[in-house]
């Protein structure tokens, strides 16, 4: 294969990233954003990233007409076609397998909503082909380190471990342990590893082959999506049974914190936003909130507390719980506005509860990135209920775009968040609202709290800049990256990471609206009228199996 040059030439790392989705070509969610975030961010430290995904349609369109293919005969009984090219600014391998990656929709999951019966084999691939790039199948580039993600890239480190010869070490990311990967033990010869590996437990887990118990078990190093995850998923509670392996390596785990795009999440800038305006001008935002109230249909009072949420719709993100309270708020003229796909159950109550409460309830059962983004650009309040949240990054697009998160206080939320008790109001630094347990009196108290203060229009206004001054960048989690990926390589950190110092803040200064050039605001297109965007390609759905 010859190399495709880009930017990569005097880099110090080489690294490899694999994963079952990458935006903007293919997301069921934050993992995809991660994926797709990560090589730039990497690029700043010296760190050549290139990403292996699935030949899934929409990530073989994305690819130019000008890549270079290698053909790899036998992967597990597969003839897999090897594309590399540059889509979108991200270096890929593609690993193009019709009988496998060639279908419409959700990567994951059939048109019946379940998960595809092949997904053993359709991620062994992947993780294999990955492997084979690892231990240097190409010719012009090998990796000196992988960055492997969720199960799906779970086998990696396992293949890895298995080759001879030298090979890369991998840094495993867990976004969500919810989600296992796991098979009967009797595909083991399908998926190519010896019984070694099962017998020495690097991927047996209770008697079943599971893809992201064999990267805790065998990968150098392992980051969590936060810190707060990381410590509670080493507790029986929250550790989905993989708490004791987890205590076992606590020495490799770290936990560092998500960051989103700041080009994508810019309110003076993004399409789907009708009233542009700086991070941290509040005064567009009640303009913002009034179109969105009459492109809803929802009565435009400005008082109303405006809540809204955007989620997938299961149990994970407690939207049951918000759609079993919502009859309760309504009762105190608060509007909800979901933008969300999940369980038919829960889409169902919200069906419902729309129907029954119009003037108080609109629902955007579907996937739509415009809305995604104009919600929190709209709204008062985001809500996150989750009843556990590896990271989060709605609530880094709430605060950015000026709406006050009310979050369960579980994993990265409470890494973000600062709840607004007397005492943070008093001190003038609290940037959102925290409730635990998760349950719904606890959400129902929360979301009083939060009416309280919304009547005090200064001490919310306070709230919604100090979310607009908060990090959500990429900056230093980049930094703590690059720095674990050097340290894993043997190398040193690089000098600009200024280990020591505090770092600058990043994140867009917030402008006063004096100095604030406003382009002219894009009025709706009506009702439920989509502007042009990055929209993804198909549908979100609950899971991701
Ligand atoms: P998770 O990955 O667990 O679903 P995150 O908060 O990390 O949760 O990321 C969810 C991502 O998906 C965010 O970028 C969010 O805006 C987006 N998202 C979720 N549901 C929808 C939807 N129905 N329409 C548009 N964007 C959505
Ligand atoms: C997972 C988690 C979410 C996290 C995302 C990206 O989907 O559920 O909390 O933000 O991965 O890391």
């Amino acid at each position: 294969m010859n190399q495709i040059h880009g930017p990569a030439q005097d880099t110090t790392l080489r690294l490899l990233s694999v994963a079952g989705e990458m935006y903007p070509f293919v997301k069921t969610g934050g993992l995809g954003d991660v994926v797709g975030s990560l090589p730039a961010v990497l690029a700043q430290h010296g760190i050549d990233t290139r990403t292996v995904l699935p030949g899934y349609p929409a990530v073989l369109r994305a690819l130019s007409a000008h890549h270079e293919t290698v053909r790899i005969d036998n992967v597990l009984g597969y003839a897999v076609t090897l594309r590399e090219g540059r889509a979108h600014g991200r270096h890929l391998y593609v690993v193009d397998v019709p009988e496998l990656y060639d279908r419409p929709g959700n990567p994951y999951l059939g048109p019946d909503g379940q998960p595809w019966a092949d997904n053993g084999i359709r991620y062994a691939v992947l993780c294999r082909v990955a492997a084979l790039i690892g231990a240097g199948e190409l010719s012009d580039w090998k990796p000196d380190a992988v960055l492997s993600h969720d199960w799906h890239a779970g086998l990696v480190a396992a293949y890895l471990k298995y080759m001879p010869g030298p090979t890369p070490a991998v840094a495993h990311v867990i976004h969500n342990l919810a989600f296992q990967g796991l098979f009967p033990r009797e595909m083991m010869g399908a998926f190519g590893l010896p019984d070694q590996a099962y017998d020495s437990g690097d991927v047996e887990f209770y008697g079943q082959i599971g893809f992201m118990k064999a990267a805790l078990q065998v990968s150098h190093r392992l980051i969590s999506v936060s810190p707060t995850y990381a410590e509670e998923i080493q507790t029986p509670e929250e550790g989905m049974g993989l708490d004791g392996i987890l205590r076992a390596r606590s020495n490799v785990l770290t936990g560092i914190l998500n960051g989103i795009d700041l080009r994508d999440w810019n309110p003076l800038t993004d399409p789907a936003v009708f009233f542009p305006y700086a991070v941290g001008d509040l005064a567009a935002r009640r303009a913002n909130k009034r179109v969105f109230q009459a492109e809803f249909g929802l009565p435009q009072n400005p008082d109303a507390l405006l809540l809204g949420m955007v989620s997938r719709l299961t149990t994970q993100k407690g939207a049951d719980l918000l759609a079993a309270l919502a009859p309760r708020l309504f009762e105190d003229n608060i509007q909800l506005a979901v933008v969300g796909t999940g369980d038919r159950d829960i889409m169902q109550a919200f069906m419902q509860l729309q129907a029954r409460y119009p003037k108080n309830c609109i629902c955007h059962l579907r996937y739509s990135e415009t809305l995604g983004h104009r919600l929190h650009s709209a709204v008062d309040a985001s809500l996150i209920p989750s009843r556990f949240e590896p990271c989060g990054l709605t609530q880094f697009h709430a605060l950015r775009y000026g709406s006050v998160p009310i979050a369960a206080r579980v994993g990265g939320l409470s890494d973000t968040i600062v709840d607004a008790n007397s005492a943070a109001v008093m001190e003038g630094v609290a940037n959102g609202i925290l409730f635990a347990p998760t349950t719904e009196d606890t959400m129902l108290l929360a979301i009083r709290r939060a009416q309280a203060l919304f009547r005090q229009k200064a001490v919310w206004a306070r709230m919604q800049r100090n979310g607009a001054l908060h990090d959500v960048s990429w900056e230093t989690k980049g930094a703590h990256y690059a720095r674990l990926l050097m340290d894993m390589t043997g190398r040193h950190p690089m000098a600009r990471e200024a280990e020591n110092a505090i770092a600058p803040r990043r994140g867009d200064p917030v402008s006063s609206p004096q100095n604030t050039t406003r382009p002219a605001a894009r009025m709706p297109r009506g009702r439920n009228g989509e502007q042009a965007s990055s929209i993804l390609p198909f549908p979100r759905t609950g899971t991701r199996a």
